[in-house]
């Protein structure tokens, strides 16, 4: 017996002569995801098991749910890996490179905002304001990868779907999930954009910026990854609702509805921007599932 042997664990001998060949013994998925949930909670990642789960369902090329038939197996290759990079706060959808928005997945990475679970509701709002019947248009204003144009263009039907996104560094992210999902990706500032399209638009929909400046989050996922950009929105954080309520009022046929998020925090004062303008009826704050004030829908004035 080597001395290996003796003081090691995790080792077991194979081999049929005399001599005891060590070689590591693979842990189970099972095995490892404990130990990552375990790893992940330490490191104060909000959501452990499901990211530990997430990751594995990533290297086997599965989906979570399809995970069980794996559990007794070795654990896959570069998992170990992942689990720390994850515990050191990277977000996952930058380690997988997807993110899961209501139906669809989206590129997501470096230099472009992760969606979130909240703005589902929002994306939902909107198409819920769709008219019934006959080709309708949407803008989605402030679209980052276009998580909520390409969850309205896989959903729906006979709707011409339009993302506007400033930040160059988000615009491939856009312009590639826009071939995927079949919506039109414009690099363009807010302000203005769209001219062509003024007064012909059904529902205008946004997730803008807004955390006021000064603030720092505090998920380390947002303050370290999410670009600056995609946060911030001036002193009181409400400087892209003008823009967006301005732009809305702008591109929006009468009747039409604008529907916007905004932080729990502002739910006075976002649907203020938008009953101050004199361009709006039934202007209503919803909240979202955690029942926190999350977004805005408004009507167009004018039937
Ligand atoms: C909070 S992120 C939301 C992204 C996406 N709608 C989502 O929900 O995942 C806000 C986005 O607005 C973009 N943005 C900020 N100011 C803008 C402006 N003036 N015009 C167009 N886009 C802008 C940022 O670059 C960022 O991608």
């Amino acid at each position: 017996m080597t001395q290996s042997a003796a003081i090691t664990t995790g080792l077991h001998s194979v081999g049929g002569s005399g001599d005891v060949v060590l070689s590591p013994v693979r842990r189970t998925l099972a095995e490892a995801l404990r130990s990552a949930e375990a790893h992940l909670t330490a490191s104060g990642v909000p959501s452990p098991r499901v990211d530990a789960e997430l990751l594995a369902a990533h290297l086997l090329r599965t989906e979570r749910v399809g995970l069980w038939q794996y559990l007794q197996r070795p654990v896959p290759d570069g998992f170990d890996d992942l689990v720390a990079r994850r515990a050191e706060r990277i977000p996952l959808q930058h380690l997988t490179g997807i993110a899961f928005f209501r139906t669809v997945s989206l590129a997501v990475g470096p230099g472009v905002f992760s969606p979130r679970p909240e703005t589902e509701l929002v994306a939902e709002r909107a198409i819920e304001c769709l008219p019934g019947q006959g080709t309708c248009r949407v803008v989605d204003l402030c679209a980052g990868s276009g998580a909520i144009a390409a969850s309205i263009a896989a959903e729906t039907q006979g709707v011409e779907v339009h993302a506007v996104e400033r930040d160059p560094a988000a615009g491939p992210w856009l312009v590639h999930n826009a071939r995927q999902h079949g919506f039109l990706a414009h690099l363009s500032d807010v302000e203005g954009c769209l001219p062509e399209l003024a007064g012909t638009v059904d529902v205008v929909v946004a997730n803008p910026p807004y955390i006021p400046e000064g603030c720092v989050p505090r998920d380390p996922e947002v303050a370290r990854f999410d670009p600056p950009a995609a946060l911030y929105s001036g002193p009181d954080g409400l400087h892209h609702m003008r823009l967006v309520e301005r732009a809305a009022s702008r591109l929006l046929r009468r009747g039409g509805w604008v529907v916007v998020e905004h932080g729990d925090l502002q739910g006075q004062l976002a649907p203020q921007v938008f009953t101050e303008s004199g361009a709006w009826v039934d202007v209503v704050d919803h909240v979202d599932l955690a029942g926190r004030d999350r977004y805005l829908s408004a009507r167009r004035a004018g039937s």
